[in-house]
């Protein structure tokens, strides 16, 4: 298969992460015999420093003309303690989310049997857990109108939704738990928001159609509660945006570090892949961060682009070499480096 890929390595450890999916990818396409091609191009505070902007026109440009996009984190300290920057690196992640209408970001988050002794939580609770959290990624309150007053005490973010931003995701969830154990959650705050209830409302409608797969609703605050009192509980997690981003960094926990997660988002036209973790300056060319979660979301790519054989065989090395121990990165308790585990896979 031939296939064109863009690379957005992003901020901090995120070029670190991003080569090692290439190599692993690269490894892939000699033993499928696939030929990829690999677009670089900068997003965040790198496309900042470079062209003044987060979301340079010919990143996005790039991103509408390959098969999928590979990226790697965003975010620089030096822009989150300055509240009055106007110019923000992650308005670079959220144009590109909105731009390319990826309304749907897919966290898988498992409890691996091997590393349940990672987790800060015991491992009674978490043995078993599988979820897959459909998260909407292109509304809500992160793209509502944004104010600020004239004397700037006073300020406020709208959360909109419409019935077909809510109907386009819940399909996709309810297809998901159709293949997987036939439950979704919808995590809302119905008691206090009207978006809540419209969302409670129209994931009612389009469940009709899914009569097979059972709908339970739970509002955020529980929702927090029971993920870590019971995750086993959740199949697929279908939220808003702000609840999902929310949600999904707890979620982690389960597995034993963010930097293992990966996550797909995707719309009708394009398609993107991401580790969930951020740009970890803290440990930026240390040669320390955890490749896996950009490993995943490559292979979540192949997936996606229907190469399950390349994608599974991926998933395969991952899970003997990485979530087996045998080469631990330094946030699950090991010793090895970066190149230690993608060598090994
Ligand atoms: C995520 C991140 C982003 C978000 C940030 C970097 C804008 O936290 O992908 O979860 O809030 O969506
Ligand atoms: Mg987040």
């Amino acid at each position: 298969m031939k296939l064109n890929i863009a690379v957005l390595p992003g901020d901090g450890i995120g070029p670190e992460v991003t080569d090692q999916a290439v190599k692993a990818l690269k490894a892939i396409a000699i033993e499928f015999d696939h030929s990829f091609t690999f677009t670089y191009a900068p997003v965040g505070a790198v496309a900042i420093d470079e062209t003044g902007d987060p979301l340079p026109e010919q990143t996005l440009d790039l991103c509408k003309t390959t098969d999928a996009i590979l990226f790697g984190a965003i975010g620089d300290p030096k822009y989150d303690n300055n509240p009055s920057a106007t110019i923000r690196p992650e308005q670079g992640l959220l144009k590109l989310r909105k731009s390319l209408q990826l309304f749907a970001n897919i966290r898988p988050v498992k409890a691996y049997s091997q590393l349940l002794e990672k987790s800060p939580l015991k491992e009674h609770i978490i043995k078993g857990t599988d979820i897959s959290i459909y998260r909407e990624l292109t509304g809500g309150i992160y793209f509502g109108e944004k104010y600020l007053s004239d004397d700037k005490n006073t300020a406020s973010d709208l959360c909109e939704y419409s019935r077909l931003e809510i109907e386009r995701i819940s399909h996709l969830a309810f297809k998901a738990a159709q293949s997987r154990s036939f439950n979704v959650t919808l995590i809302d705050k119905a008691n206090v928001l009207e978006s809540s209830r419209l969302w409670r409302k129209v994931v009612n409608d389009v469940a009709k159609e899914y009569q097979d797969v059972t709908l339970e609703f739970l509002f955020v605050d529980n929702a927090a509660m029971q993920m870590i009192l019971n995750p086993k509980q959740f199949d697929v997690i279908l939220t808003e945006n702000m609840f999902g981003d929310i949600i999904s960094d707890e979620a982690s926990v389960i597995g034993g570090s963010i930097g293992l997660l990966a996550s797909a988002s995707v719309g009708d036209k394009y398609a993107m892949f991401e580790p969930i973790h951020g740009s970890a300056f803290d440990i930026m060319g240390e040669g320390i961060a955890n490749p896996i979660g950009a490993f995943w979301s490559a292979s979540m790519m192949l997936e996606h682009l229907g190469e399950t054989g390349s994608a599974q065989r991926l998933m395969e090395a991952i899970k003997k070499l990485t979530l087996d121990g045998i080469y631990l990165p330094q946030d699950l308790g090991g010793n090895s480096t970066t190149e230690h585990v993608t060598n090994a896979i």
